[in-house]
């Protein structure tokens, strides 16, 4: 059967340096499975180049048996980047932020429609964002922002979910609402990369676990690849690059 997500031997350089290497992933349909390693280990790199934005220098990327941008283009995935990486001043709106997850929905117009607009107001409820709906989305604190973000994958409904630490800076109520929406959403049919330093959030959150260090050192059961002698490769094995 195809996987919904398979990494084959993928190389990707930044000029002249290596982020991954021989790293190879397969994620089945409906697994969450996390991403785990030190800072400056790959695991972003790897979100991307799911999403397709990052060129590989060799090794093959396929999202349901096809190259990342199809299904991108068709909306199949939700990418929730890491916190650094959003230009928060930009002048969008909570509700405008979540109506971006619509786009692949709509025509070439992007005209909204109704069941655009229903999509975004259920998935800021499903959120809690509903009284935050017209704030500057800048204006929200970190774990109202990666509410917002939960948000925008939910109106998209994608079949594929991309999330650079969703719970880097936020409190234990919010990470508590945010593993189980995630967990809805997987046993809904929904496919999860999830990247965590949090290693406490894996068990609840997580299927099954790779460890990333320049490559895939291992993906298996989360009891397993959380086992001292697991975790030491990945948080040792390389030095800050
Ligand atoms: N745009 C870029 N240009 C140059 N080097 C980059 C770029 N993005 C990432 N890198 C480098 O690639 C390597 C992997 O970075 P990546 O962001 O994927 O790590 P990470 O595991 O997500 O780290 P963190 O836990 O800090 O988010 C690092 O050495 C990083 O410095
Ligand atoms: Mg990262």
């Amino acid at each position: 059967m195809t996987a919904a997500v398979q990494v084959e031997d993928l190389e990707v350089r930044f000029s002249d340096i290596l982020a991954l290497t021989g790293a190879t992933l397969r994620v089945e349909r409906g697994r969450v499975c996390g991403l785990v390693g030190m800072n400056g280990a790959g695991k972003t790199t790897l979100l991307r180049s799911v999403l397709g934005l990052v060129r590989p220098v060799s090794g093959v990327v396929h999202v349901d048996g096809a190259p990342p941008a199809k299904a991108r283009r068709a909306g199949g995935i939700a990418y929730v980047p890491q916190s650094e990486d959003v230009d928060w001043d930009f002048p969008l709106s909570v509700q405008d932020v979540v109506a971006t997850g619509r786009f692949a929905h709509q025509g070439v117009l992007r005209r909204p429609r109704e069941g655009d607009r229903e999509a975004v107001e259920a998935a800021l409820a499903r959120v809690g964002l509903t009284a935050l709906a017209d704030r500057q989305i800048g204006a929200l604190s970190g774990g109202q922002r990666k509410r917002a973000f939960a948000a925008r994958a939910i109106a998209q409904e994608a079949n594929l979910l991309l999330l650079d630490e969703p719970f880097a800076g936020v409190d234990t109520g919010t990470q508590e609402d945010l593993t189980a929406l995630i967990r809805e959403l997987a046993a809904a049919g929904a496919t999860v990369l999830v990247s965590t330093h949090d290693l406490d959030t894996v068990p609840a959150l997580c299927d099954e676990v790779a460890l990333v260090a320049g490559t895939v050192l291992d993906q298996g059961e989360p009891a397993a690849m959380l086992e001292p002698h697991s975790l030491a490769r990945a948080f040792a094995g390389r030095s800050l690059a």
